[in-house]
């Protein structure tokens, strides 16, 4: 077991429904910390860049879309296995198929406008914190 940090983002179909603060009194609530944070509207060129690894599927283009259809907040979580333990929190990607009490059992609305996003490896995680925050913008 370690501390670590992971990237977690709120997505457009949340902050719309104003779930910001609801959504992360549950990572609170499970003992991570957001020791980085911020509110964006992001470009397409943004969007693309972040989800570059998933440019050959079909389902690319409307992510991109949609990731910047509407304002996100950004934010590095940080605590006892985090990478994996986030991803508990968020539950499957396809809100369906996710289990009870999950943030996407919860709040998600379909298998694209799932509440929100977790990275899915520690590798990951340190990519995407640097995507969005400089060293100096998180504060443990
Ligand atoms: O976010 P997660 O790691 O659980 O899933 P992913 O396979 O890395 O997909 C990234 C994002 O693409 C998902 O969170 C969904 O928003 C979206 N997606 C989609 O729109 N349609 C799919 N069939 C799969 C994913
Ligand atoms: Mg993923």
């Amino acid at each position: 077991m370690a501390i670590e940090r992971t990237l977690s983002i709120i997505k457009p179909d949340a902050t719309k429904r104003n779930l910001t603060g609801a959504i992360n009194a549950r990572f609170e609530e499970s003992g991570l910390a957001i020791v980085a944070q911020k509110r964006l509207h992001l470009t397409r060129a943004q969007a693309e860049a972040f989800y570059a690894v998933h440019a050959q599927r079909s389902f690319y283009g409307e992510l991109c879309a949609y990731m910047c259809s509407g304002p996100v907040v950004v934010q590095v979580l940080q605590g006892e296995s985090a990478v994996t333990r986030h991803r508990e929190i968020l539950g499957a990607t396809n809100p369906a198929n996710a289990a009870p009490k999950t943030i996407r059992k919860d709040f998600g609305v379909s298998v694209q406008e799932n509440s929100a996003h977790g990275s899915d490896s520690p590798t990951e995680a340190q990519r995407e914190i640097s995507f969005f925050f400089a060293q100096t913008e998180i504060v443990g």
